[in-house]
C-alpha cells in the first residue's frame, strides 16, 4: 500500500511557494496578506486558525487574525467582512467555518469579495469552477487533486466515487474529478446501495463526516482512498472516516489521518492567497 503523504506534499508546496512569495515580493509585489476570521470559541477551530497562521508566517504571507465573540450578531459579522474587503491591504479573507448556529454561514460567505475568497467557497467562484472556469478552488477538494496528482494516480477514465455532498468538500471534489476527467458518482446519506458504487470505483474520496464507519470490505481491491473525515477520538487521538489500519491491507494507495488531505488544505489556502494577490496586481509580473 501507497501512503497518500499530505505532509510530505504539503511542506513541499509551502517551500516552494515560499520562494515563489520573495520572488513577487522581489519584483515589486505586495506581500501577500491573508486575513481570518475566527468567531467563538470552539478548540478545534481554533487549533485550525492557529496551524493556518503560523504557515503563513513560515510562506512569507502576511496575516490578521480577527476574533469574534461566539454572541457576534450577524449583522456585526457581515460589517467586519466588508471592511476586509474594503481594505487594500488585505489580499485573502477566510472565515473559519462552522460558525455558530445563529448566524447564516452561506450569506457571510457570498459577502467575501469574490476576489478575495481564500476558500473558493462563495457561489460566484464555486459556479466559475462547475462552469469548467475556474478562479480559485476550494482548499480541501483542491488539496486532494494534488496529492493523487503527485502520486501518478491515473484520474482521467477512473471511476471515481465521492462519499458525501457539502458545500465545502462533496461537490467542489466531484467537479474537480469531473475536470480530470474520472467518471464521477456521487453518493450521500439517502443514496440506496453504497456498497454497489464503490464496488465499482477505482478512486474514493470520502468525506461522511462519520468516524471509521468504513473498512476493507467496503472498497474492491486496489483501490485508491482518499480520507478526507477528521475526528477526535475519546483517548485524544484523530481518527478519518475509514478504518486505516484494515483498507491499509488491500488498498493500492490510502491518506492517512493525520497527515494525509488537513496539510494540504493549509497548503491550498496558502497557494490560493498568493494566487489572488496575483489578480488584484495585475501590473507586477510574476
Ligand atoms: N482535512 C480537512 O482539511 C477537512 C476539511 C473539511 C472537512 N473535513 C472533514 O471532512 C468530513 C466531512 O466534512 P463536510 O464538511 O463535508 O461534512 P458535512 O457537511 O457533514 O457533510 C457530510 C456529507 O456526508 C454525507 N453522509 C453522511 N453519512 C453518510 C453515509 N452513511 N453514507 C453516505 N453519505 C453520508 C452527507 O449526506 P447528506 O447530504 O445527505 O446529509 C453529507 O453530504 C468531516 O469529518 C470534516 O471534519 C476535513
Amino acid at each position: 500500500m501507497e501512503k497518500l503523504d499530505g505532509k510530505a506534499l504539503s511542506q513541499e508546496w509551502r517551500g516552494g511557494l515560499k520562494t515563489r512569495v520573495e520572488q513577487w515580493v522581489a519584483k515589486g509585489g505586495p506581500v501577500p496578506c491573508l486575513a481570518v476570521v475566527l468567531v467563538g470559541d470552539d478548540p478545534a477551530s481554533q487549533v485550525y486558525v492557529s496551524h493556518k497562521i503560523k504557515a503563513c508566517a513560515q510562506a512569507g504571507i502576511r496575516s490578521i487574525e480577527e476574533r469574534l465573540p461566539g454572541s457576534v450578531t450577524q449583522d456585526e459579522l457581515l460589517a467586519k467582512v466588508n471592511n476586509l474587503n474594503r481594505d487594500p491591504e488585505v489580499n485573502g479573507i477566510l472565515v473559519q467555518l462552522p460558525l455558530p448556529s445563529h448566524i447564516d454561514e452561506a450569506a457571510v460567505v457570498d459577502q467575501i469579495d469574490p476576489l478575495k475568497d481564500a476558500d473558493g467557497l462563495c457561489t460566484e467562484n464555486l459556479g466559475l469552477l462547475a462552469a469548467g472556469r475556474m478562479r480559485v478552488a476550494p482548499c480541501t477538494p483542491h488539496g486532494v487533486i494534488h496529492l493523487l496528482k503527485k502520486h501518478q494516480i491515473e484520474m482521467a477514465g477512473a471511476n471515481a466515487v465521492v462519499v458525501g455532498r457539502s458545500q465545502i468538500v462533496g461537490k467542489p471534489m466531484a467537479l474537480l474529478l469531473l475536470q480530470e476527467n474520472a467518471t464521477v458518482t456521487i453518493c450521500h446519506s439517502k443514496t440506496k446501495n453504497l456498497g454497489q458504487h464503490l464496488a465499482q470505483a477505482d478512486i474514493v474520496v470520502v468525506a461522511a463526516g462519520r468516524p471509521e464507519f468504513l473498512g476493507a470490505g467496503d472498497f474492491p481491491k486496489n483501490c485508491v482512498i482518499v480520507d478526507v473525515g477528521i475526528h477526535r477520538k475519546d483517548n485524544g487521538k484523530l481518527c478519518g472516516d475509514v478504518r486505516f489500519a484494515e483498507v491499509a491491507e488491500t488498498a493500492r494507495a490510502v491518506s492517512p489521518v493525520p497527515g494525509g488531505v488537513g496539510p494540504m488544505t493549509i497548503a491550498m489556502l496558502l497557494e490560493n492567497t498568493m494566487q489572488l494577490t496575483m489578480l488584484q496586481n495585475p501590473g507586477v509580473t510574476p
